[in-house]
């Protein structure tokens, strides 16, 4: 293997790799604002000068080519003079409207104005201004803010795959839209906020919501399908904020979909049953405790008992149930349901060609793992037990299915238990730890990252208390 040395490093590298890659692989820091792993080089925000012995002028580290004995330096006096000036240039039209900007804490731009900018500026002339536009219902775009990266252009071209963004005009009119000024369509516009490294493209859903320093990061899985991306979980106080992308190279890469960014949304929704709750003799909903709650579902959940299992639920949740119904329920034949037209593994596809599976449960293929098979819709049965996490859809109406008590165990909405006559409030993906497969067979862990909303309690709680 070729050798070079960076910052007095003797580094091996594979030939075609440039200075950055080597560099970051070592875990030597080179800053940059246009430089992404996921795409093309391009060179043009200068950022990531470094000095080459025996080459006069500073090179762009991003688009360098290591080569074998080429000695690199990376914080000599002439790359930190460079670096300062280039953070000059950048932060001329720069609002540094930090205390109001929503990238504030998590902003390259901040961070490096910081570490290599000058405390002030000579700028006297007008700063260019725009008014904050929606490039769609995702993101928010502050022109003002931009440095002319183009991450996001390039984010569009090659990795949604189609061109929706470009740069207009040039020099200091230069702005960054959407092809005619239509909305993104794109269903992975939530990256841009991720990879612009400016307060220019924000999401419009977190926008002023909460500082990013109060936030704890959890890291987790998201439940939005079988692809089982990567994330970390951003809450406070029992509140989720955001999902973010959390690197896997075997999996998501650096992205997730926009579906999966805001699956969130039913953990702290008003909606949501968190108490628990039984159905009255004149049909009305009440609140009840524990013990009277699960005491009411033991003594309806009887005869030939339909057992429906969410594949929104972990491996470790489903064998408990299988348990259970082993032990306590003599004629019950079990099932998982999720997504309509999805019985088995098999029927799970790509939804599109970077992240999307048609399966919209995270653990299908776990749940077919323990020998599980898909609820079709079909038989007659006394009662049902469904047991659900917050993603799986039913099927068909259980009533027609099922002649007595409907009994729900888990997350679900009050709009959609009219035929439940008990339901025990259980734990999202958010408020538990646990193991799902996605489609590739992986096994992943969800971490829990806040506390049980209201009284809603474990699967393990409720066989308890079921004994
Ligand atoms: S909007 Fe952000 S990502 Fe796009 S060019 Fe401007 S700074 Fe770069
Ligand atoms: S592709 Fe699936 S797992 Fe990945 S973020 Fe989207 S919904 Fe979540
Ligand atoms: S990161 Fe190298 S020029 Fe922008």
């Amino acid at each position: 293997m070729p050798k070079c040395i960076i910052d007095g490093k003797e580094l091996e590298f594979k030939p075609g790799e440039m200075v950055i890659q080597v560099a970051d692989r070592n875990g030597i820091d080179i800053p940059r604002f246009c430089y992404h792993p996921a795409l093309a080089v391009v060179a043009q925000c200068r950022m990531c000068a470094v000095e080459v012995e025996k080459m006069p002028k500073i090179q762009t580290a991003c688009s360098l080519p290591a080569g074998d004995g080429m000695i690199v330096h990376t914080n000599s006096d002439k790359v930190k003079k460079t670096r300062a000036s280039v953070m000059e240039f950048t932060l001329i039209n720069h609002p540094l409207d930090c205390p109001i900007c929503d990238e504030a804490g998590e902003c390259t731009l901040q961070d490096y104005s910081f570490a290599h900018g000058a405390p002030d500026s000579r700028y006297e002339e007008h700063r260019r201004t725009f008014i904050d536009l929606d490039m769609g219902p995702v993101i928010k775009k502050n022109m003002n803010r931009c440095i002319h990266c183009t991450r996001c252009i390039r984010f569009c071209d090659e990795v949604g795959g189609f061109r929706e963004m470009v740069a207009l005009k040039r020099g200091n009119s230069t702005e960054i839209t959407t092809v005619d000024g239509k909305p993104l369509e794109t269903e992975y516009a939530g990256n841009l906020a991720d990879i612009c490294p400016t307060g220019s493209l924000t999401l419009v859903d977190f926008r002023f919501k909460k500082r990013a320093w109060y936030l704890a990061k959890t890291k987790s899985v998201c439940e939005g399908c079988a692809q089982g991306c990567n994330i970390d979980v951003n809450s406070e106080n029992g509140v989720v904020f955001r999902h973010l992308p959390r690197e896997n190279m075997e999996i998501n890469k650096w992205w997730i979909c926009d579906e999966g960014r805001f699956s969130f949304k039913y953990v702290n929704a008003e909606a949501r049953v968190t108490e628990p709750t039984v159905r009255t003799a004149d049909k009305k909903l009440d609140f009840t405790d524990w013990k009277s709650a699960v005491a009411e579902a033991k003594a309806k959940a009887t005869g030939k008992v339909l057992v429906l299992i969410g594949s929104d639920l972990t491996l470790e949740e489903i064998r408990a149930i299988q348990a259970f119904a082993k032990d306590k329920l003599k004629d019950a034949a079990l099932f998982h349901f999720g997504t309509p037209g999805h019985l088995k593994a098999s029927d799970d596809k790509a939804e599109d060609k970077i992240l999307r599976r048609t399966s919209k449960t995270s653990n299908l293929h776990g749940a077919e793992k323990l020998g599980l098979k898909g609820w079709d819709g079909q038989g007659k049965y006394d009662s049902a037990l469904v047991f659900r996490g917050g993603r799986a859809m039913m099927l068909t109406d259980l009533r027609k299915n099922v002649g007595g008590a409907i009994i729900g165990v888990g997350v679900f909405e009050t709009a959609a238990i009219d035929s439940y006559e008990v339901v025990l409030p259980g734990l999202s993906y958010t408020e538990k730890s646990g193991t799902i497969v996605n489609w590739q067979g992986k096994e992943q862990k969800l971490n829990k990252a806040i506390e049980p909303v209201g009284q809603s309690r474990s699967v393990a709680d409720v066989f308890a208390l079921w004994s």
